[in-house]
């Protein structure tokens, strides 16, 4: 399939398809190019070693690139298969909110803690206290402690699964003393505008999107509906930060195994694409598993490049862009974070994450973006 039977209107200008990877990762910016040294280097190393110095760590800025305006998000936000985002809000509907004391005994306990934690340094890098903040694909309020803990003063969550929005809003209502205000909309964020449930008058100064972006891959349409959410009341100068899987890493990874292999993992985790010979900038189907988490779910791949490039339409600046052994890397040279390593169990006396969670951690990766003034 040709990248024009799926876009039919390119629209942004990077168009290097992720069928070779590393030209696409070249076909982005030079300021790309740092990082991805970085994120070589630190495949290595994992919590239990020590962290190296974080100067060896360079923030991945993207150029300025073009301005254009954002076009209004398109009308046909259809999937190009119609049950897909029925079957992503089915499966997250399905998964039990389980307690603290039965999520010690998953088998990726480490890996969810870390993960946590890494959501945590995000929140904590970007957040200010009394902040209005926008979380997309909120789940089933995962994060809500984490938003408490940074002294924001209004929260709105919106997810596609319903019942994860009633778990979210039950572990709102049982928080002791919720410092801060918040609103829960069941909704599909990638085909409908956000103020069909939040009122325009309503500014956020910070939207979140955690691990849950790559859905909205599945069509352009769906890509412009998610950034039109993201950025329509969203504050200039405003943030917005996210967690997603890094397509460079996992076209790398499938690129690297024997000639046919049509899937990449290991004990914890696999991706199973359809196809291996060309990844389309939208649409670029694969099925994730995650033990104990993720049921072989569909996501799309997100590239990188043209993700910027929409981005930059809406009026966003990249400022962050991070694989996770990088985010690790650095935030655990600082004390705070590094306690919090302890704190969250993601280390303790009797235990870190095993090799295999390590490299599952590095799936994915971690972004920020100011909108313009
Ligand atoms: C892996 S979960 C992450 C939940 C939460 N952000 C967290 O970090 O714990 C992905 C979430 O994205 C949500 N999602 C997927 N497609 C969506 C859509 N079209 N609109 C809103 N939410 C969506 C799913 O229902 C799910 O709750």
């Amino acid at each position: 399939m040709s990248e024009q039977t799926v876009v039919n209107e390119p629209t942004v200008e990077t168009h290097s398809s992720l069928k070779q990877d590393s030209e696409a990762q070249s076909a982005s910016t030079k300021d790309q190019e740092q990082p991805r040294q970085g994120r070589e280097q630190e495949q290595t190393s994992n919590p239990t070693k020590r962290a190296r110095s974080p100067s060896t760590e360079e923030s991945s800025r993207a150029d300025s690139g073009s301005n254009k305006r954002a076009r209004s998000p398109g009308h046909d936000t259809k999937s190009t298969e119609p049950n897909v985002h029925k079957q992503v809000a089915e499966h997250y509907n399905a998964r039990p909110d389980v307690g603290v004391e039965k999520r010690k005994e998953s088998t990726i306990f480490r890996l969810k803690s870390f993960n946590n934690w890494l959501k945590s340094v995000l929140i904590g890098r970007y957040a200010r206290p009394r902040d209005k903040v926008l979380d997309v694909g909120v789940g089933k309020g995962g994060d809500l402690l984490k938003w408490s803990k940074a002294k924001i003063q209004y929260f709105v969550g919106c997810d596609i699964a319903s019942k994860s929005i009633e778990q979210a809003q039950e572990r709102y209502r049982t928080m002791r003393n919720p410092p801060f205000e918040a609103h829960f909309h069941a909704m599909d964020c990638y085909s409908e505008p956000i103020s069909k449930v939040v009122s325009p008058d309503i500014v956020f100064d910070m939207v979140s999107m955690q691990f849950c972006l790559h859905y909205s891959f599945e069509t352009e349409a769906k890509a412009r509906m998610m950034l039109h959410n993201v950025t329509s009341q969203l504050k200039p100068g405003g943030v917005f930060i996210g967690t997603i899987p890094d397509a460079y890493w996992i076209v790398k990874k499938l690129k690297s195994e024997s000639d046919e292999g049509l899937q990449i993992g290991n004990s914890i985790y696999s991706i199973r694409f359809e196809r291996r010979d060309s990844f389309e900038k939208f649409g670029a189907k694969y099925w994730f598993h995650l033990e104990d988490a993720i049921d072989d779910c569909p996501e799309y791949l997100v590239h990188f490049p043209t993700f910027q490039s929409l981005a930059e339409e809406y009026g966003l600046e990249l400022i962050y862009n991070k694989k996770f052994h990088q985010v690790y890397e650095e935030a655990s040279q600082e004390l705070d974070f590094n306690q919090l390593l302890y704190r969250m169990n993601v280390i303790s006396e009797d235990g870190h994450l095993s090799a295999d969670e390590w490299e599952a951690a590095n799936i994915y990766l971690a972004f920020a973006f100011r909108k313009r003034q």
